[in-house]
């Protein structure tokens, strides 16, 4: 869902936030646990407009490495994210990833946005134009659109960026019935602050095999693996908010 307008009349039941640790089982290096993706890189190296500046073939080597991880065709779904596609044919659910991956979206999951940017897109800074990437792109790299040459950047949201569609999730935040958060550290805001925008009725729950930054904040806590925990979770949600 690259554009994404928010109806308020017709309001999410549940809104769930998910980051790294729900695709970990599936094969992707989440980025804060040992062995995590930073440890082969700095961040203000690769995940930043400045390190993009200072070494844009590294930045670009980066990001196709990680999209090459991401098209091996033994990274796919795992029973999580296909947990989150059941909720979403018996509740209004919107996903909300900090993920950068596709694997809502090959779970068919419909209503998916993503606050970080995705992995398969290129966004030229010439038109600002989108593209959906599955292939190798560098400063050699020409827009489709503008036909310029080395204005296509990773469509990711770096540190000290804006993300993306803020407006539309927090008035879905205003609105939801159930805030859920699966696999976050809670360290990195906005999304780390996103429990605190819900309404006092919304029932909250989080996701996570040990404590995070925020868990004290939500009303319920499943500790354990995301592959086993969210499909058991998901089963409760369409027993209480399933129409
Ligand atoms: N099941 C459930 N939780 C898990 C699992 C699992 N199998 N494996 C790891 N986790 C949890 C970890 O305990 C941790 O709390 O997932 C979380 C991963 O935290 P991070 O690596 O910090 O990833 P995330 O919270 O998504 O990072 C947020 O920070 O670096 C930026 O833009 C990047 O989107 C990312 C954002």
């Amino acid at each position: 869902m690259t554009t994404f307008s928010y109806d308020f009349r017709h309001p999410f039941d549940i809104i769930v936030l998910t980051g790294a640790g729900i695709s970990a089982k599936s094969g992707i290096a989440t980025f804060r646990d040992s062995g995590g993706l930073w440890e082969n890189h700095k961040i203000e190296d690769v995940c930043t407009p400045n390190g993009f500046e200072k070494n844009p073939a590294l930045v670009y080597q980066f990001y196709n490495q990680r999209r090459r991880q991401l098209l091996d065709p033994k990274i796919q779904p795992n029973p999580a994210h296909r947990a989150l596609t059941h909720l979403g044919q018996a509740v209004r659910t919107l996903i909300v990833t900090q993920n950068v991956d596709d694997l809502h979206e090959r779970a068919d999951n419909q209503n998916v946005v993503h606050i970080h940017g995705e992995l398969l897109q290129a966004r030229c800074t010439a038109c600002h134009a989108v593209h959906e990437v599955k292939e190798d792109f560098d400063a050699e790299s020409v827009c489709s659109h503008c036909q310029t040459k080395g204005s296509l950047r990773p469509n990711i949201v770096w540190f000290g960026e804006m993300p993306m569609h803020l407006a539309s999730i927090y008035q879905a935040l205003a609105q939801c019935k159930a805030f859920i958060a699966i696999g976050t550290s809670g360290q990195v805001y906005p999304a780390a602050g996103f429990v605190a925008e819900v309404s006092p009725g919304c029932i909250t729950y989080e996701v996570n095999q040990v404590e995070s930054e925020f868990s004290r904040q939500f009303q319920n806590q499943s500790l354990g693996p995301a592959s086993i925990k969210v499909p058991e979770l998901v089963e409760h949600l369409i027993d209480t908010f399933g129409n």
